[in-house]
């Protein structure tokens, strides 16, 4: 099959879209955004990066506070998702806007957002600029997650979240599970 070739652009396929509560360390104030620039970066100690441009209202709240909490949304909540990421703090308050119900956090300052089925708390380790977007790099320290959404063992089954991923600036629900890790050489 011939290939086209494209300037460089980002190219992955699919990324998370995960709604990051943060806190203004002087008013108290809450607020949310949507972010799509958003992975697993390591294991052990377990981090996350959250890309974020400098002119968001979040960027100096996380960068001041410190911390973050990352909450996974169902599809449910899309079009508040949505909502979070066209709105800014600076000007509204999107718990109010969204109907969500800021729950603190056990651990860090920043509050989570209660009707998301997981909250991960971060504490943030390093800012990385790397041009457009600088890289929030947080450690996280304790997660929550909805009890009905739990396996037998304990694990958090996602399926049962309805989650949904950005694709190239649409929203898609996911599949089937087509395999497990290491299934290969069983
Ligand atoms: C699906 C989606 C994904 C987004 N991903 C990012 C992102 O990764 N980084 C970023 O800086 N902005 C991203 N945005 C834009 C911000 O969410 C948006 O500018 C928001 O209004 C900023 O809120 P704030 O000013 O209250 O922080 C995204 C928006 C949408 C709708």
């Amino acid at each position: 099959m011939p290939k086209t070739e494209f300037s460089p652009k980002e190219g992955l396929f699919p990324v998370p879209v995960v709604l990051v509560s943060s806190i203004d360390k002087t008013t108290g104030a809450a607020n949310i955004i949507t972010i799509a620039w958003c992975g697993v970066i390591c294991s052990n100690p377990p981090m996350l990066s959250v890309s974020i441009r400098p002119s968001r209202h979040s960027h100096r709240l996380i960068k001041d506070a410190g911390d973050f909490v990352v909450n996974i949304p169902d599809s449910a909540m899309l079009k508040k998702v949505d909502l979070c990421g066209i709105r800014s703090g600076k000007d509204t308050d999107k718990f109010k806007e969204c109907a969500f119900t800021r729950a603190p956090s056990v651990k860090v300052a920043s509050p989570a957002i209660k009707e998301c089925p997981v909250n991960i708390e971060c504490k943030l380790k390093e800012i990385i600029s790397l041009g457009t977007h600088d890289m929030f790099i947080g450690e996280v320290i304790l997660i929550h997650a909805d009890n009905n959404i739990l396996t037998p063992k304990r694990g958090i089954d996602y399926a049962k979240a309805s989650p949904f991923v950005f694709n190239q600036g649409e929203y898609w629900s996911l599949g089937k599970r087509i395999g497990y890790y290491g299934f290969s050489a069983k």
